[in-house]
């Protein structure tokens, strides 16, 4: 099993070793709860990289919701276990002092790209995500970070913030798991109910239908309205947005173009799911 660190001294001690040995380092951060889609990232990182850290942090400062915090699934034992098979060479699971120290005052901020989709309902989610991730980028100096496209958006900030700060960091972005069903792998989707699971598939299916439409030179005006209607028939509650955007720099579209993506966020009992697809 990998040796689990809990301290910045202790991980900075192995990657120092590791740098004087001339290999190269991986990361993938993540908030535990593991699932395919988190181990997909870790075997790419497995294959890449000499060295691979997995990161576990339940990070506060990217919720909005303090419910939503502590709902957060908590399952550091199994994911240290299924990390086993992947042959991760650390898992680094800081104190959140760590991370956060009495008197911590600084916060990574990029604009633009989180104005929008996750980023307009959602105040500081995106300063919560890009402090934290500057934190790991720098904690574990990774030469390469591996990150999903289920969180498309946070994707293309994490590639701004360490383009902007000059971090000598390749971020590589890998594709969205899913479930046999069509449902992206998340780690919320352990706090649906039976019933509520068996309805969530419908967001992939009309997601997929509209990227059928798009590709036959339909436009969003046409079909969103539709398609939410559909969403809320099926049982979601609310649809927080459903839109499709350019994929580098997420300017809003109506026609598909080369590199366009279909966003989408939808509330299912109080879970709120989010998936995107290229168009
Ligand atoms: P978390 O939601 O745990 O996700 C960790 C990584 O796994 C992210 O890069 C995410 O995009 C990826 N991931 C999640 N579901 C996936 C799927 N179905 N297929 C492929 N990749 C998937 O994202 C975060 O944590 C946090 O915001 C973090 C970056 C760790 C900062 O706190």
């Amino acid at each position: 099993i990998a040796p689990i660190e809990r301290r910045l001294s202790g991980l900075r001690a192995q990657t120092a070793a590791w740098r004087k040995a001339g290999e190269s380092i991986g990361v993938v951060p993540t908030m535990g709860a593991l699932h395919q889609g988190h181990l997909s990232l870790a075997r790419a990182a497995r294959e890449r990289c000499d060295r691979v850290i997995v990161t576990i942090f339940v990070n506060p400062k990217q919720f909005n919701n303090p419910d939503d915090l502590d709902s957060y699934p908590r399952t550091e034992g199994d994911d240290a276990k299924k990390l086993e098979s992947i042959g991760v060479d650390l898992i680094y699971v800081p104190d959140p002092e760590q991370i956060y120290p009495n008197g911590f005052a600084t916060t990574v901020s990029v604009s633009g790209l989180t104005d929008m989709l996750c980023g307009a309902d959602r105040a500081g989610h995106f300063d919560g995500v890009a402090t934290v991730v500057t934190k790991l980028f720098l904690q574990t100096q990774a030469d390469f970070a591996f990150f999903g496209e289920k969180d498309y958006q946070q994707l293309q900030v994490v590639r701004q913030l360490a383009r902007d700060l000059d971090i000598p960091i390749e971020v590589i972005g890998c594709p969205t798991i899913r479930e046999e069903d069509g449902l992206a792998m998340s780690s919320r989707n352990l706090l649906l109910s039976d019933r509520s699971r068996i309805k969530a598939p419908v967001l992939a299916e009309v997601m997929e239908d509209m990227r059928d439409q798009l590709q036959k030179g339909e436009g969003m005006q046409q079909i969103t309205e539709p398609a939410k209607a559909r969403l809320l028939a099926a049982g979601f509650t609310q649809v927080d947005y459903l839109e499709l955007r350019d994929g580098q720099n997420l300017s809003l579209l109506d026609q598909s173009l080369p590199g366009a993506r279909l966003f989408a966020a939808a509330w299912l009992a109080g879970v709120r799911l989010i998936d995107n697809i290229a168009v």
